[in-house]
This record gives C-alpha cells, structure tokens and sequence, in this order.
C-alpha cells in the first residue's frame, strides 16, 4: 500500500505541491482530481523517484520514497500520458525487456514475463517486429507491458488517456480495473470527471498544490452538497479561485 505523508515540492515559490497526504491500499484506485497546472504530475513524478521531495516522504509498499528510492522504484509501475516512448528501432519484446532489466530482473525470468504479456495482451504477431511502424493502439499494448513487467505492487498512471482516442480510452480503464483485481495500489490522475467517476474508489482534488478535499464520491457529495462530482469540483475550485 501507499501512504503519502506530508509531501511538498517547492519550484522557486511555486508550491507545485504543498503538504499533501494520503493514502490508498490494496486494490484500491486512488484518483487525483485537478486542473492544469495543479500539481498531479508532479505528485505523481515524486512517488516515482524522478523528483526529490523538498519536505515530505511517503511509504511505498515497505519502503520510504527518500531513503530507499532504489526499492520503491522496484516496487511502482508507471504510465503516463503523452507519447508512449518507446524507442523505435527496438522490437516489442526488447522494449519490455529494456524495462525490466532496469529493474534488475534476471535473462531467464524475463524472457519467460514477455512471451506472458506478449499472450495476455495479444501481441504474439507483433512481439518481435520493431516498434516504429505500430499504430497506436499496438504502442499502447506495449507500454502497458512494459509498465507491469517487473509486476509492481504500486501503479501511478498521470493522465493515461489525455489524447487518446474512443477505445484507446476504454483499454485504458480496462487495463486500471485489471490491475486493480490483481490487487494492485493505484493511484492516477486525471482532470476528467466523468473518468474519475467511473474508475475511482477515492478521489483527491488537488488546486493549487493543495489537496482540497478527500474521500470517496459519496462522501463528498454529502460533506460539499453537490450530486455530481462535477458540482463538487466546481464548487470547490470556485470558491478557491475567488479569493
Ligand atoms: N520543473 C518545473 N519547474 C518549475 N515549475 C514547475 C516545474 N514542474 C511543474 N512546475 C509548476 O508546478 C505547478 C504544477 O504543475 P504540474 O504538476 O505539472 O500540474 P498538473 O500536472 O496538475 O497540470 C505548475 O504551476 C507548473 O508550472
Ligand atoms: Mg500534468
């Protein structure tokens, strides 16, 4: 499980993220709730290890994200928006396994995890074809392999579907609800309410660094009032940005 304590990221004066906890446990989707610029993927970049912390730590499965970030990195799966980056002159297969010798596992055991995902994900006729000429949809597949190769306990996923089109979409939720049967901690963000609504156990929304409320959809229609999370969200946010 994740439990987020106190954590802050200062740019300058730009507190990206001011003091925000949590905590999601096992098979439990955690959504971060916010808009541009209000500190989801920076949020999301300290709990794996890409940025240091200026105050603030989190325990990550057994391991604490400032003394041990060797072993929370082992222990977190990652997917984020945008481009999938995979590197084009390498096979499907070679792009997972790139991944998971990153992450120190062994010749053997690896070659076994993708002719596995290569099956799971029905990848078997492109597995060993070079990634630069796949359509979208196959570099999503890949990305979702590479992202679960090593099976990490945690998974963070920034805006996973931000571009994407219809069912590019829909293989996003479907590959979060799989994770999450799988028992998985994820946490992911996105500024997509109805998506929010859909897939989240909890939500977090986060303005201005802050983490402004907190709980599950009912809870906070019934703290805030509002019969959406849209509502909510609006109402919040609203309030906020007036003074
Ligand atoms: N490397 C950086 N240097 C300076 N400011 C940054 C950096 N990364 C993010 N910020 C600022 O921190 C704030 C939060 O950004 P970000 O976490 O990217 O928000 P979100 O992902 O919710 O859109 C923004 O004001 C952004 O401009
Ligand atoms: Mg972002």
């Amino acid at each position: 499980m994740l439990e987020v304590k106190n954590l802050s990221k200062h740019f300058g004066d730009v507190k990206a993220v001011n003091d925000i906890s949590f905590s999601v446990g096992k098979g439990e989707v955690f959504g971060l709730l916010g808009e541009n610029g209000a500190g989801k993927t920076t949020t999301l970049r300290l709990l794996a290890t890409m940025l240091k912390p200026t105050s603030g730590t989190a325990l990550v499965g057994d391991y604490d994200l400032v003394r041990e970030p060797e072993r929370v990195r082992r222990n977190i799966g990652i997917l984020f928006g945008g481009e999938s980056g995979l590197y084009d002159r390498l096979t499907a297969a070679e792009n997972i396994a790139y991944f998971g010798e990153l992450n120190n596992m062994e010749k053997s055991e690896l070659d076994r995890r993708v002719r596995e995902l290569a099956e799971i994900f029905g990848m078997e006729e492109y597995i060993n074809k070079r990634a630069g000429k796949f359509s979208k949809g196959m570099k999503q597949k890949v990305a979702f392999a590479r992202s679960i190769v090593h099976n990490p306990q945690i998974m963070l996923f920034d805006e996973p579907t931000s571009g994407l089109d219809v069912s590019a979409v829909r293989d996003v939720h479907e590959f979060i609800q799989k994770c999450r049967d799988e028992g998985k901690t994820i946490v992911f963000s996105s500024h997509s309410m109805s998506e929010v609504e859909k897939l989240c156990d909890r939500v977090g929304i986060i303005h201005k660094g802050n983490l402004i409320a907190i709980g599950t959809i009912e809870e906070l229609s019934s703290k805030f009032k509002g019969d959406s999370l849209e509502n909510i969200f609006v109402k919040l946010v609203g309030e906020k940005n007036e003074h």
